[in-house]
């Protein structure tokens, strides 16, 4: 058997990493053949991206034929796993996700508040026709997907599109096991996160290594900040002793959105004003990581590319592959649904849960109710979540007008109006279904 990987966005500057992944894997995920698909703006820089794969795959001397296309319709022809990474409007539209809320003195991200719930806007109408294609062309097919906001674009995938063989992921609960692992010095195999929650709002309930809890050890060096498993653009974890000892949940970086909001609109406006924000760091990244690729004689993934947040996605994505493949049956930290696994959110809602991964996919491992503290913010957040996927297929303004109203870093009704006006207006191009 000879797999086929189709990539989805394969000009990022991410994908060397995910070809290092397939490369390192051969002996046991026997791919020969990757496309890379993207859009017509994405030309160059995916022919830069399979010029270097292709001197990766030299040097490792692997057996795999390497292209790229932009034509989606025929690189689908009998994959066996497609993965989407796309950006739909690139970095610019990122910026404008991030300045149009800061200007208002809101907190301006491309995963939460107004910016993750334009982003959403933008990407489900696309790859809600990546699904229907995927259906049509390779109806076998796994579609793994990165794409932010990866929850609540799996879930509109898995609840709206014919194709069920979706699974969203995040290199957030890795990170959170790989850092835990190093700070008790043990490997991350023997680590036992109990994840509960949603993509970029998951805690861990409970931390075993072993068998044993470690949980109250884990609290204490995160309080003594010996402990950061943040990613590169995220600042650096910063708790209180009675935020952790109150709660008793493990944040991940993402939380500071919500249960430290002053301090980061704080600094975020400060960059907003001064030296650009992530957007604009990343692009500037970006630049230099295509000049970087583009030399002939790199031939491997550089250690540059560690500097972008989402740093070791693919280890999240091959093993994924992998276990598939194999019927591994190991645990991983997937986006998947519900299906009764947290009794207090919605059966068909998309959860981010540890999971058994099987050949027919990942099957999430039952948890019980949300601890009490957070049982209302999850909940929430996954109404907020609902409602985004509503207007997002509806094209309704009154839909994205509520989604605006539940975010809670949004929350001021007559400012959302303001926001969402500007956000639609900024995004036109690419919100084909909110025209009027
Ligand atoms: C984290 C998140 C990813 C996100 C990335 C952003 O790793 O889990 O979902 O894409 O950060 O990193 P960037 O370098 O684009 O700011
Ligand atoms: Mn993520």
């Amino acid at each position: 058997m000879s797999l086929k990987v189709v990539i989805i966005g394969g000009g990022s500057s991410y994908t060397p990493e995910i070809l290092e992944g397939l490369i390192e894997r051969q002996p046991t995920l026997p791919v020969s053949e990757i496309v890379l698909v993207d859009v017509e703006a994405g030309k160059e820089k995916v022919a830069t991206i399979c010029q270097l794969g292709n001197r990766m795959i030299e040097e490792a001397g692997a057996a795999i034929e390497l292209t790229w296309t932009l034509d989606r319709r025929s690189a689908l022809k009998g994959a066996d796993f497609v993965s989407t990474q796309i950006r739909v409007g690139g970095l610019a539209a990122r910026a404008q996700d991030e300045r149009i809320p800061l200007k208002h003195g809101m907190i301006g991200q491309e995963t939460n508040g107004a910016g993750g719930i334009m982003k959403a806007f933008r990407t489900i109408p696309v790859l809600m026709e990546v699904a229907k294609e995927v259906q049509e062309l390779c109806p076998d097919a796994w579609m793994i997907n990165f794409t932010n906001p990866a929850g609540i674009v799996t879930e509109a995938l898995l609840n709206h599109s014919a194709h069920k063989k979706v699974i969203g992921v995040c290199n957030i609960p890795f990170n959170m096991r790989h850092s835990t692992a190093e700070l008790l010095q043990v490997p991350p195999e023997d680590v036992w996160i109990q994840f509960i929650g949603l993509n970029h709002f998951v805690f861990g309930d409970k931390v075993y290594v072993s068998g044993e809890d470690r949980t109250e050890d884990v609290f204490q060096k995160l309080l003594s900040k010996e402990f950061d498993y943040s990613p590169a653009n995220i600042m650096p974890l910063d708790w209180s002793e009675t935020f952790i000892q109150s709660a008793r949940l493990l944040p991940n970086p993402y939380h500071q959105y919500y249960f430290q909001s002053e301090k980061v609109l704080e600094k975020d406006l400060k960059a907003y004003e001064e030296n650009g924000t992530r957007a604009e760091v990343v692009q500037a990244l970006e630049e230099s990581l295509f000049d970087l690729y583009k030399q002939e004689s790199l031939r491997e993934k550089p250690k540059e590319l560690e500097q972008r947040g989402g740093a070791f996605y693919s280890q999240v994505a091959c093993s994924l592959m992998d276990s598939i493949y194999n019927n591994k049956e190991d645990i991983q930290t997937v986006n998947t649904w519900n299906h009764g696994t947290i009794p207090d959110l919605p059966y068909d809602a998309v959860i981010e849960a540890n999971c058994v991964i099987t050949k027919n996919g990942p099957k999430p491992i039952a948890i019980g109710e949300i601890p009490a503290p957070m049982r209302g913010m999850i909940q929430n957040m996954k109404a907020m979540e609902e409602l985004v996927i509503k207007a997002s297929m509806s094209g309704d303004y009154k839909d994205a007008y509520n989604a605006f109203l539940v975010n809670p870093l949004i929350q001021d009704e007559k400012k959302a109006k303001v926001v969402l006006d500007e956000l639609l207006e900024a995004h036109e191009d690419y919100l084909p279904q909110f025209k009027r």
